[in-house]
């Protein structure tokens, strides 16, 4: 309406020339007529002074014009969706804090990025993204969430998702209703049997699948394999991965405990086709979206480990904190498919629930998760700009029948490091949304807490 780029208008915005408009349930700037119409008044006066090169931050004040509970808002568009992940969180936060915290062209970092949520906002927001993560299954995922997909990588994909689906039909008796599930042998002859080299070789698997959904996750991870491009196959892998855990006898992404279901032959074949069109489409949408000349790296690698990352001028992220999760249990089953090392990750992985709960006098404590925040910050210190703002966003835990105030140990093991703590936000989190281990309960709250770099890398 205005005639100007969005930038442009967030430019005037940030420098008052503007006056902020309320945010809608999504947590996006809602102009009503007459605000959209003192902005296109703003436009055609040509009042603004030049074109401000230095953009003037409008402080933290902005921030609490922010409904933070995003109440309804919708989470799964672009690429979110295509992974399930535990405990990722909803897309307005990042995308809240990345708008008002840094500048187009800035690098943004999720240290703990998970399935890439920061990662996808920091890019269709026009900043560079760092995404670091010791789960190597986090860092496929995050991979496929904000890559760039060709023409062709999306023809072979769908080509795939074809095949699956018809061979799903088949061996569900196809759509005349025709029970042809006995055929399966035939479909699959052994020992020819094309997928033998991509079956792990491990006992466990025996245990969470049935045979038959063996033979057809094998079968789909072996069309994944020969797929050219590395882009085409680390989306196909996620669209793999995306499905491994319904169709075995996992009970769900966040119990590990194991659970007939009522699988039907076909059935992984059809699901993997549903799954590799949606990751086609929202890649497809992401391409179109996001420019290639913001880059994003993602890192394998253990925090404690102080990886080296460039100097970034933003970090946002939802650490793993005491006793919440066991990412290296609930993934075991997608990480043997894929020949991930579980093993690893198992000892790298920060507040894993076993570390914290398990009988030994040697279990993990809050002084444990203490000392470990303290190194992160330290290291992270080096890495922020100096003025560089770095957000948490933690819920509470539970240690050994005691509430644990993550976001209070998080602020004092960062003071040493020269952070000091410029906001803390209390959001209330929709408990269907995201859901704690059964035995702590569901979480009703979380923080968001923000410190500034005081002392950190010079701007
Ligand atoms: C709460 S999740 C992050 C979810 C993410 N915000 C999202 O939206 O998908 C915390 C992450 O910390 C990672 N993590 C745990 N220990 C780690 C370590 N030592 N180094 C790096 N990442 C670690 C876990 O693998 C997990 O992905």
């Amino acid at each position: 309406m205005a005639g100007v780029h969005r930038d442009t208008l967030l430019r005037w915005l940030r420098t008052n020339l503007i006056p902020e408009p309320d945010r809608d349930r999504h947590g996006w700037r809602y102009f009503n007529q007459e605000q959209a119409d003192a902005v296109r008044a703003f436009a055609s006066s040509s009042a603004e002074p030049g074109s401000p090169s230095i953009v003037r931050p409008a402080g933290l004040t902005s921030l609490d014009s922010i409904g933070w509970d995003f109440d309804g808002a919708k989470t799964s568009y672009l690429t979110h969706g295509i992974h399930p992940y535990p405990a990722k969180y909803i897309p307005q936060i990042p995308n809240a804090l990345i708008q008002e915290l840094s500048a187009v062209g800035d690098v943004v970092a999720d240290i703990f990025c998970g399935s890439g949520t920061t990662l996808v906002e920091a890019l269709t927001l026009k900043r560079h993204a760092v995404g670091i993560d010791a789960n190597p299954l986090a860092c496929l995922i995050s991979k496929a969430k904000t890559g760039f997909i060709s023409e062709q990588d999306a023809s072979a994909l769908l080509e795939i998702a074809i095949r699956a689906r018809g061979m799903g039909e088949k061996l569900a008796g196809g759509s005349n209703g025709e029970d042809m599930s006995f055929k399966q042998e035939e479909l699959f002859p052994s020992p020819t049997f094309v997928s033998q080299a991509w079956r792990p070789r491990n006992d466990a698997l025996q245990f969470w699948f049935e045979s038959f959904a063996i033979e057809e996750l094998a079968e789909c991870l072996s069309w994944c394999r020969t797929l050219d491009s590395e882009s085409a196959e680390t989306l196909a892998l996620t669209a793999f991965s995306s499905i491994v855990v319904t169709v075995s006898r996992q009970d769900s992404d966040t119990r590990y405990v194991r659970r007939e279901k009522q699988l039907t032959k076909g059935e992984v074949f059809r699901r993997f086709a549903r799954a590799l069109e949606q990751v086609t489409r929202s890649a497809v949408e992401f391409s179109e979206l996001v420019e290639e000349r913001f880059r994003c790296q993602i890192l394998q690698a253990d925090v404690l480990l102080k990886p080296a990352v460039e100097l970034l001028d933003l970090v946002v992220c939802s650490p793993p904190y005491p006793n919440a999760f066991s990412y290296h249990l609930y993934h075991m089953t997608r990480m043997l498919w894929l020949g991930m090392d579980q093993p690893r990750f198992k000892k790298e992985e920060i507040g894993s629930h076993r570390k914290y709960s398990n009988p030994s006098k040697n279990r993990a404590t809050a002084d444990t998760f203490r000392t470990e925040f303290s190194a992160i910050m330290d290291w992270l210190g080096g890495r922020l700009k100096k003025g560089g703002y770095a957000c948490f966003v933690v819920g509470d835990s539970t240690l050994k029948g005691e509430r644990v105030n993550n976001a209070d140990l998080i602020a004092e093991a960062s003071r040493s490091a020269g952070f000091v703590e410029v906001r803390r936000i209390h959001r209330t989190l929709q408990t269907t949304k995201k859901s704690f281990n059964p035995v702590i309960g569901k979480i009703k709250e979380e923080k968001i807490l923000i410190l500034q770099n005081q002392e950190g890398a010079l701007k």
